[in-house]
């Protein structure tokens, strides 16, 4: 098994990630505080295929175990369901002791934090991230939260999880098209923080979409360090975790353009680094060698390298201008300083814009 952990003093939290372990909690039930209730929210597409298995291991636990089963979809990541949580949690008579477990994707991870964070002021969570992009990113560093009609994401809070349990099994039920997309943010990783991490993904794409599970554990234990790491030094976005957004920017533009959910976050993402490589090329930052090898494996990865063909520069400046990264009307990119490093800029010119969104 590896084992990694969140350093954030007396919040610091464990990552486990190995296959099996939904259903075998000896590895890691003595590092939570598990007492008296556990409340599993998932959707139910996960349910048909996870929600027995950790049930009955947080029963063999001696606890009280409930779940409640929300609709999938980025459009129920919403406060109505919140709602619904906060319901569900108070007819079941929770209280402070109760630990409530995300099992599914970013989507769910997102909301019962949220949830975790306001139900009685704050109770215990813990992260069963079943998508690979949740595996990598979004069950680690604690933001949490709901869409809201006007903007995605604007509705939330810092609160960190007990403990992060990867079971990399979950990934035989993925389909293709989420792979893809978690694979977005591990591109990401790459191109922001190791170069030789990008090499080792250049070389291992083949594994990967074999799901062999040596690699994917590997690729997985990477990505939460590098972003454990990035938490560790910043853990509520005042400067170095931003980079984490590189290609958030034009990716939740590309989002919002299309309606929640048309393209998928991952996808977003994947066509948004090559937008913010672009910059990086256009300043000489990267070499054109490099900027081909980005392009390349985003694509062969299956993910967008292009924005839709009708929406244009005008679409993304609107939208872009209600990004959360906008600071005094400026919006904020994201842009590698080479392959390896990335850095936020707030002085990217229209015209710059203009050439990224044409790459
Ligand atoms: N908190 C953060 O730091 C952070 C970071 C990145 C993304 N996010 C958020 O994460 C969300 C995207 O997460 P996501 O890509 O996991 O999407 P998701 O939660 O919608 O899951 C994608 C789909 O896969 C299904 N699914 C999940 N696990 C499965 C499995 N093992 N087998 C089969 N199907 C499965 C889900 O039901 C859903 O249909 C967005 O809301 C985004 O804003 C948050």
């Amino acid at each position: 098994m590896k084992k990694l952990v969140v350093d954030l003093g007396d919040r610091s939290y464990p990552i486990f990630i190995k296959q099996g372990l939904l259903t075998d909690a000896t590895e890691w039930s003595s590092y939570i505080n598990l007492k008296d209730k556990a409340v599993i929210i998932t959707n139910d597409t996960v349910e048909k295929w996870y929600l027995e298995k950790l049930t009955n291991t947080l029963k063999s636990l001696g606890l009280t175990v409930y779940s409640l089963v929300l609709p999938d979809g980025e459009k129920y990541k919403t406060l109505e369901s919140f709602n619904k949580i906060m319901t569900f949690l108070l007819e079941k008579s929770c209280g402070r002791d109760t630990t409530l477990f995300a099992l599914g994707g970013g989507v769910i991870g997102d909301l019962t934090g949220f949830a975790a964070a306001s139900y009685q002021r704050g109770v215990n969570f813990v992260q069963v991230p079943t998508t690979l992009l949740s595996q990598v990113d979004s069950s680690v560093g604690g933001k949490t939260g709901v869409n809201h009609p006007l903007g995605k994401n604007m509705i939330g809070a810092f609160y960190q999880p007990k403990a992060v349990i990867i079971d990399l099994d979950c990934l035989k039920t993925l389909p293709a098209r989420e792979l893809a997309a978690g694979m977005g943010e591990v591109i990401k990783y790459g191109i922001i923080w190791s170069k030789e991490f990008f090499e080792y993904l250049e070389q291992h794409t083949a594994e990967i979409w074999k799901l062999d599970f040596d690699v994917l554990g590997q690729v997985i234990h990477t990505c939460c360090a590098i972003k454990a790491e990035v938490v560790h030094q910043d853990e509520r976005e005042g400067g170095k975790r931003a980079i984490l957004n590189l290609g958030h920017t034009f990716g939740h533009a590309i989002e919002t353009f299309m309606g929640y959910g048309v393209w998928l976050h991952g996808e977003g993402v994947g066509a948004g680094m090559v937008m913010a490589s672009k910059l990086a090329l256009l300043r000489n930052k990267i070499s054109s060698d490099e900027f081909a090898r980005i392009i390349k494996l985003i694509e062969l990865n299956k993910l967008p390298t292009k924005a839709p063909s009708n929406m244009t520069l005008a679409d993304f400046e609107k939208i872009m201008l209600h990004d959360k990264k906008v600071k005094a009307g400026k919006v904020r990119f994201i842009i590698p300083d080479f392959l390896g490093m990335a850095s936020l800029y707030d002085d990217v010119t229209e015209a710059e814009i203009a050439e990224a969104i044409k790459a």
